[in-house]
């Protein structure tokens, strides 16, 4: 079995800069692939991030930090919200065929314990669900911490699931051709020597940016060939698929 993680980020199902909004187009067009791939035999798990959804909530309600009781109607925003976003990308999926089972993280799947993600569940549980056919879908989430609660980013849900599962390969997905350096072009392989810059963006992101993705990707890659593509770049997400190398992307390396 071919099993990949693939990770819609906000930036990619939706437009960080413009608060709740949503971008179907992109996200059919690669449930067209999905499709199209699953009748091959490839098997798929989804996580997707909040976007421009979850977090200008999360800001206003400073949840990344648990203080206090007046976070907690943030909480339930900030939760219902996310819910309703995977509640799109489910019906957009599945409106191609796809036959997305959305999982609520929080809750149920994972807390954060002694400042690291969780898992409640057997990852079996996951494995099972494949094997039935569907395409088990998370995202990043308000969870139950150490301290009270905290954000659980879709990429930090990469990192583990990819450490216990390993898949063929683990993609994140955004709004650009993959990690841009100071010229603006792709860096086509990048390790933990690799220097890039931050690129002044105009959204925001409550998890700790860019550079905090770049070293769950090449963690991650320790365990499973690991990319960061467009969403729309969907000839280099098929060579992926192949076992082949991206035409773009950013291939993570380990040290
Ligand atoms: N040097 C860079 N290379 C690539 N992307 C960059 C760079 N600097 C900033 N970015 C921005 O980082 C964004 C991707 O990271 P970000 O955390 O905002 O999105 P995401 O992880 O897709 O969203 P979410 O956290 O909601 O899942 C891209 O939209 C891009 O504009
Ligand atoms: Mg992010």
């Amino acid at each position: 079995m071919n099993l990949f993680i693939i990770k819609l980020g906000g930036s990619a199902i939706s437009d960080k800069s413009r608060p709740l909004s949503y971008r179907e187009d992109w996200v059919r067009s690669l449930g067209n692939l999905l499709n199209a791939r699953l009748r091959t035999g490839d098997r798929f798990i989804l996580i997707h991030g909040g976007g421009s959804f979850a977090h200008p909530l999360a800001l206003a309600y400073g949840l990344s930090k648990y203080r206090d009781y007046d976070q907690l109607v943030g909480i339930s925003f900030t939760s219902a919200v996310l819910n309703y976003l995977s509640m799109r990308v489910t019906l957009t999926l599945a409106s191609v065929g796809l036959p997305i089972y959305p999982l609520r993280t929080g809750g149920s799947i994972y807390i954060i314990k002694d400042g690291k993600p969780q898992l409640l569940i057997d990852p079996m549980h996951m494995i099972e669900l494949i094997s039935r056919g569907v395409i088990p879908m998370l995202y990043g989430d308000v969870v139950v911490s150490d301290e009270g609660f905290s954000i659980i980013s879709g990429d930090d849900l990469m990192l583990d699931l990819g450490a216990k599962l390993r898949p063929s390969a683990s993609i994140f997905l955004t709004d650009v051709p993959g990690i841009l350096d100071t010229n603006g072009n792709v860096v086509r392989e990048l390790t933990e020597r690799s220097v890039i810059n931050e690129r002044d963006a105009r959204h925001i992101d409550v998890t700790g940016g860019l550079m905090r993705k770049v070293r769950s990707a090449i963690e991650l890659a320790r365990y499973t060939r690991t990319y960061l593509c467009a969403i729309w770049d969907l000839g280099s997400i098929s060579r992926i698929f192949n076992n082949e190398e991206p035409i773009n992307c950013t291939r993570f390396l380990p040290d």
